[in-house]
């Protein structure tokens, strides 16, 4: 297929769940005319707590998917995917890929205190690509790491824990604070869907580094870099697919991205 007939697939982006959604809000509002196909693998979900080879056979199974819909380009909206499988899927698949990870080096730059907090899963925090990124980009700060325990069930599966998200995220966010951070990095996308309690926990004086407009800015670059941008005026469809229960990626879809209905599908 040549570049203009490719320009207006769809671009393929993939999340253990809802969390990548934060990630397509931020995307979706800079290129407007792109068409998607999301995948939410919630029925493996939390990807943290797999063994990296599971992380990595999920994630291999969703690009031979995403692939077979003939996608232009691969997001890949879930740190944990990014950390333990994104070398081997970028040497597996022809296809572009743009990943995601904790945003250490905007972080570094921002930091007056020089103390940062990350907060991720299991599996991020205890890759090796992870470590590597941090003792690559930490300069002179301190960086504590902390992992979210409860929070991608929380969000994935409400009535799977009778505490509220404020009740989970507080003795996660308390030891931060006592650490003296002035910055804290939200390294996990689920976590961008809960940035208000967090901010409600931090107080406004700890500043929230998130990476959805980054990874949106990369893609944009990407795209026209290899002539990929979809055709102006093109009318973007959304394809929504799952490997678990619809209805939760369905209601959020719904309540938390703006898009045109007669354009969303899910399957
Ligand atoms: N949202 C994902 C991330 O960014 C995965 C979380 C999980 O499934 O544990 O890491």
């Amino acid at each position: 297929m040549n570049k203009s007939n490719k320009k207006n697939l769809p671009i393929g982006i993939f999340d253990s769940g809802i969390g990548g959604l934060s990630i397509m809000k931020e995307i979706q509002q800079i290129l407007p005319q792109e068409s998607f196909i999301y995948l939410a693998d919630n029925l493996y979900a939390p990807y943290g707590l797999l063994s990296e080879q599971k992380v990595i056979d999920r994630s291999c199974a969703i690009m031979d998917f995403l692939t077979s819909k003939a996608v232009k380009m691969v997001v890949v909206a879930c740190n944990t995917a990014t950390a333990i499988a994104v070398d081997f899927l970028r040497e597996k698949y022809d296809v572009p890929i743009v990943a995601i990870e904790p945003a250490i080096k905007p972080a570094v730059a921002i930091s007056k205190k020089r103390k940062i907090g990350v907060l991720a899963t299991k599996g991020t925090l205890q890759s090796r690509r992870f470590q590597n990124l941090i003792a690559q980009t930490q300069q002179d700060c301190k960086v504590y790491q902390q992992e979210g325990i409860g929070l991608v069930e929380k969000i994935e599966r409400p009535d799977s824990n009778p505490l509220s998200i404020n009740e989970i995220l507080s003795p996660l966010i308390e030891p931060l604070l006592q650490k003296g951070i002035d910055t804290l990095i939200l390294g996990c996308t689920h976590y961008s869907l809960i940035r208000q309690n967090i901010q409600q926990l931090t107080g406004e004086a700890v500043y929230l580094v998130e990476p959805g407009e980054a990874v949106a800015r990369q893609l944009k670059h990407v795209l026209q870099q290899n002539g990929l941008l979809a055709s102006k005026g093109s009318t973007p469809e959304y394809r929504f697919y799952t490997s678990g229960k619809k209805v939760i990626l369905k209601n959020m879809v719904e309540s938390y991205l703006d898009l045109p209905e007669d354009s969303v599908h899910f399957s």
